[in-house]
C-alpha cells in the first residue's frame, strides 16, 4: 500500500500540506536518494524519504483499536458531531480513517488505520471478517424470529434478503448476532424486520479480533502484529454456505 508523497511529508514533518507541497516542488524532498519533485508521486512502505537531508523514517504504517463510546461518529471529520478521530492525539492522528462505520450510539470495537487496502478488506462486503455485535432488545425473541434472523430477513429497499447470520441467545432480552456483511444499519433494521428494537449495541469482535476488555469507552491500543495479519488469513464465514 502507498500514500501521496506530500501527506507522507506533512504526517511526518510536522508540515501542512501546502508546505508540504511547497517543500517537494522547491526540490526539498528526495525518495530512494533522488529528489521528487511531484507532490502525487506514491510512498511505497520501504522508501526512504528525507526532507532537506534528513531521513523521515520508513513509512510504517498504523492499526489501532479503539472502544468507541456513544455520541461519536465514525467518520474523518464532521461538521456537527465529535468524531472517533477526536480520540486520538493529533501528532498520531494524520491518515487515519475508520475500517468500518458504527452509528454514533453504538458503543464497541472500531478498528482505525491508514492502510486503506487491509481496511477494504476489513469491509468487503465478500464476508472475509465476520462483525459479532452484543444487542440489547426491546422485546424477548421468540424463536421463529431467531431462526429468521439466522435464515436472512428482507430489509426495506434492499433487493435480496440478508446473509445467513449466527444467533446465541444471552438472556431474554440480549443476543449475540453474528452478521458476515454490512449493511447500513444493519442490526437494527433485521431486528426491526422481525417486529423488535434495539435498544443497546455493541460490537464485540471482528474477524479474529476481539475488543480488548482492557479498554476503556474512549481508549485504543495498537493491534499486535498477530491481529492485523489475521485480517485476510483467517476467513470467518458463517459455516452452512
Ligand atoms: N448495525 C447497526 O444497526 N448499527 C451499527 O452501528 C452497526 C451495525
Amino acid at each position: 500500500m502507498s500514500i501521496r508523497l506530500d501527506r507522507f511529508i506533512s504526517n511526518n514533518a510536522s508540515l501542512t500540506r501546502s508546505e508540504a507541497q511547497r517543500a517537494i516542488r522547491t526540490g526539498r524532498v528526495s525518495v530512494d536518494e533522488a529528489t521528487v519533485t511531484d507532490p502525487a508521486w506514491r510512498v511505497g512502505e520501504e522508501s526512504s524519504v528525507r526532507f532537506e537531508g534528513a531521513e523521515l523514517g520508513r513509512r510504517r504504517l498504523c492499526y489501532l483499536m479503539l472502544n468507541k463510546p456513544a455520541g461519536l461518529v465514525c467518520a474523518t471529520r464532521d461538521g456537527e458531531h465529535r468524531t472517533v478521530l477526536d480520540l486520538i492525539p493529533g501528532g498520531e492522528r494524520g491518515g487515519l480513517h475508520p475500517a468500518g462505520r458504527l452509528d454514533k450510539d453504538t458503543t464497541g470495537l472500531v478498528l482505525l488505520t491508514d492502510d486503506g487496502a487491509w481496511s477494504h478488506r476489513v469491509t468487503s462486503p465478500r464476508g472475509e471478517c465476520a462483525k459479532v455485535y452484543r444487542v440489547g432488545l426491546a422485546e424477548p425473541l421468540p424463536e421463529s424470529a431467531r431462526r429468521a434472523l439466522e435464515q436472512g430477513v428482507e430489509l426495506r429497499g434492499e433487493r435480496r434478503p440478508t446473509l445467513p447470520a449466527e444467533v446465541e441467545v444471552l438472556g431474554a432480552r440480549e443476543i449475540r448476532l453474528t452478521l458476515q456483511e454490512g449493511k447500513y444499519h444493519q442490526v437494527k433494521r433485521m431486528l426491526a424486520a422481525v417486529g423488535n428494537r434495539v435498544i443497546s449495541l455493541e460490537r464485540e469482535r471482528i474477524g479474529a479480533i476481539s475488543l480488548d476488555p482492557a479498554l476503556a469507552p474512549g481508549a485504543y491500543r495498537p493491534l499486535t502484529p498477530d491481529e492485523v495479519a489475521s485480517v485476510g488469513s483467517h476467513p470467518s464465514r458463517i459455516s452452512g454456505q
